[in-house]
This record gives C-alpha cells, sequence and structure tokens, in this order.
C-alpha cells in the first residue's frame, strides 16, 4: 500500500522542503521506496536532493499540463536515496494555464496513479501558497503533515489550512486525513514555543508528532551541498529528528515491522 503525503503550510519558510528532503531521505535509510514530487517554482526540494533545477527541461510542470508523463520525468537522487519528480521556474505559470484546463484539480492524482504503485510513500513539497497546486496535492494525497514553528500568528494560519483540508475533503477527496502537525525550528529554552506547543497539543492532541525537529545549523547547510542533511551529516540532533520522525511515521502506519 501506498501512502501519499502532501508536506504543506501556506505559510513561508516554515521547514516544509527541509521535512520533505529529510524525510524521504530518512524513510529511504529505512528500507523504504520513496517518491518525492517537488511542487513549488522555487525548485528547493531539487536543490536539496542534488539535482540541479535550472538543468532540467522536463519537470513536474509538464506532467501537470499533460505534456510528459510522471514516469518520463523522474529522476533518483543519488544523494537522497529516493525518486525524485524535480521543479523549476516553468512551475509558476502552471497556475494560470491549469484554470484553462478541465479537470484541473485532478490532474497530480492521475499522473501519479501510473507509478505510485511502486513507492511505500509519495511526499509532495508543497508551496507557500493554498493555490491550483496545493489542491492537486491535497487532492491527490492521502493525509497531510503540516510543518509548523511554535509562533504567535501558527495557530491563526491552521484554521485556514484545516478550513482548505475540510473543504477538500467535502468536495474532492473525502478520505483525506491529517496525518500530523511536526513542530520545526523549535528551541525549547523560548518560553513562547512551549505556550503555543502546549495549544497545539490542546487542539490536536495525538495529531501533533512526539518528535520535535530541533533548530539545527546543519539542516539549514545541506542544501549548499547538495543533499539532506539525513545523508549529510547523519550524527546531527537535526538528522536524528527526521529519523526519529520517519520512525514514528513507520510506527502509525503499521510499516515498522516490514523495515
Ligand atoms: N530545523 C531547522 N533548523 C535550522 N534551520 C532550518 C530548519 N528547518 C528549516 N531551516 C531553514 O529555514 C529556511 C526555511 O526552511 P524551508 O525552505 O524548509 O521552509 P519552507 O516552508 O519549505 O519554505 P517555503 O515556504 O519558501 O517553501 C531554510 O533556510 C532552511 O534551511
Ligand atoms: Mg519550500
Amino acid at each position: 500500500m501506498t501512502r501519499t503525503i502532501a508536506i504543506t503550510n501556506q505559510k513561508g519558510g516554515v521547514g516544509k522542503t527541509t521535512t520533505s528532503v529529510n524525510l524521504a531521505a530518512s524513510l529511504a535509510h529505512c528500507k523504504k521506496r520513496v517518491l518525492l514530487v517537488d511542487l513549488d517554482p522555487q525548485g528547493n526540494a531539487t536543490m536539496g536532493s542534488g539535482v540541479d533545477k535550472r538543468a532540467r527541461s522536463a519537470t513536474v510542470y509538464q506532467v501537470l499540463l499533460g505534456l510528459s508523463t510522471a514516469e518520463a520525468v523522474r529522476l533518483r537522487s543519488e544523494a537522497g536515496g529516493y525518486d525524485l519528480i524535480p521543479a523549476n521556474r516553468d512551475l509558476a505559470g502552471a497556475e494560470v494555464e491549469l484554470v484553462g484546463l478541465e479537470h484541473r484539480e485532478t490532474r497530480l492524482k492521475a499522473a501519479l496513479a501510473g507509478i505510485a504503485e511502486h513507492y511505500d510513500f509519495v511526499l509532495l513539497d508543497c508551496p507557500p501558497s493554498l493555490n491550483m497546486l496545493t489542491v492537486n496535492a491535497l487532492v491527490a494525497a492521502d493525509a497531510v503533515m503540516i510543518p509548523m514553528q511554535c509562533e504567535y500568528y501558527a495557530l491563526e494560519g491552521l484554521s485556514d489550512l484545516v478550513n482548505t483540508v475540510r473543504k477538500v475533503r467535502q468536495n474532492l477527496n473525502p478520505t483525506l486525513e491529517i496525518e500530523g502537525l511536526l513542530r520545526t525550528m523549535f528551541d525549547p529554552r523560548n518560553t513562547l514555543a512551549q505556550q503555543v506547543s502546549a495549544q497545539l497539543q490542546e487542539h490536536f492532541g495525538d495529531k501533533v508528532y512526539a518528535t520535535v525537529i530541533p533548530r539545527n545549523i546543519r539542516l539549514a547547510e545541506a542544501p549548499s551541498y547538495g543533499a539532506p542533511a539525513v545523508n549529510f551529516d547523519r550524527g546531527c540532533k537535526g538528522s536524528q529528528a527526521y529519523i526519529a520522525l520517519a520512525g514514528e511515521i513507520l510506527l502509525r502506519s503499521g510499516l515498522a515491522q516490514a523495515a
């Protein structure tokens, strides 16, 4: 059974891409077959997987517009140990172009249908907006993972996202679940972070992952080396946290024994 997880938060810079590449690498390290789909015109997940976004002519953009297939566009991230469907700035045009097309919300789901079965996990790295690309991710996904920083405005943005998930569930993807909320860039010495964290647990209970991702400079440095931190410095605190997160997800999905 494939589990497709959309890693999303319309707020920018909360750790979506860092989570996408390091979780993909951690699950691959646990011998799971992983496909990472970059759905952001910034192409950060592509670069963070050690793939030059500028050198790619075929990307997720061609797949969404029906000009190519997911199978033809996917490639191997040797640095990550997983497969990747890359993105670059071409994708910035997709939002407008999709509007005129039929089945505009279900294009990613349809495109992945042929290859998803080859993977244990398909991870979708979403852009920082609730646009048509994110809607495509929410329609293609079984579940949503929400990385968030424990800051003052975090909870406000969360209610917009939860409403969007609810709307997608009503209209397009009735079985969409919230997989979990992930606290990122966490600093336990920060009192506000602790308060927001406590509120999150109060509201969302066990939907909040037990694993917390600490603020860790190695996670921020890794993209400049073209590799997920998990493969570039497995011993650092940030990498260890992502490996623990993969363990938590495998345990929740009942796949731990098969590792
Ligand atoms: N745990 C962490 N510790 C330190 N730095 C981090 C951590 N997680 C992410 N960062 C850094 O914070 C910045 C934003 O992270 P990232 O790109 O993963 O966020 P994002 O949500 O994908 O951003 P965007 O919304 O632009 O796509 C990056 O420079 C990244 O290296
Ligand atoms: Mg990103």
